[in-house]
């Protein structure tokens, strides 16, 4: 049983990890076109700072004063469209994600002019930051992707582990 449950969470982990890598293999306009399907890079970051705008920074404002002096998480960046938006209004951003295209997402951030960021790999349930380092948590289109509850209830646990006190979670 206990292997079974392993196996899921390592075939959802490979999945997903196959298809992006697969995308990037392909050429990068396949792979940042994945994440909004926009057919065009410029635009997928444009609306990515959009959705940033209206679903997490819209929402947690009243909550979150001095939004220039904090670090903030982006919990599964995918191609980093949502994470450029939040470079723009953060001290720091963290982008944690399951595929290996750091280097690729780094590049496109970096020709964009954004570089108050840092891009990690994680094991898909747990979050390599230190305890109480981050102002604000936001997962953008990601949870619902997760299959095992077990996962769901580490990601939280791991979050209210990395926020300082009267940190914040946005998970949409
Ligand atoms: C639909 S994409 C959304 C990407 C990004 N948040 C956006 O809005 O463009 C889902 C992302 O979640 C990531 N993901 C899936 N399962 C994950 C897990 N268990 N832990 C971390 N990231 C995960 C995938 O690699 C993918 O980049």
């Amino acid at each position: 049983m206990q292997s079974e449950e392993s196996d899921k969470i390592r075939n959802h982990i490979v999945g997903f990890t196959e298809q992006i890598d697969n995308n990037a293999k392909i050429d990068k306009d396949v792979f940042f076109n994945w994440f909004n399907q926009t057919g065009n890079i410029d635009c997928t970051f444009v609306r990515g700072a959009w959705d940033f705008a209206i679903h997490i920074a819209n929402p947690i404002s009243p909550y979150l004063k001095k939004p220039e002096e904090k670090t903030v998480l982006d919990l599964g960046y995918g191609g980093g469209r949502m994470l450029g938006g939040a470079c723009q209004f953060f001290s720091k951003v963290i982008g944690v994600d399951i595929h290996s295209q750091n280097e690729l997402v780094q590049k496109e951030l970096n020709a964009r002019g954004l570089n108050n960021f840092h891009l990690l790999q994680n094991d898909g349930r747990s979050i390599p930051v230190e305890t109480d380092s981050v102002d604000m948590v936001y997962s953008f289109i990601v949870f619902q992707h997760i299959e095992k509850i077990e996962i769901f209830k580490n990601y939280l646990n791991e979050i209210f582990r990395i926020l300082r006190p009267s940190g914040l979670g946005c998970i949409y």
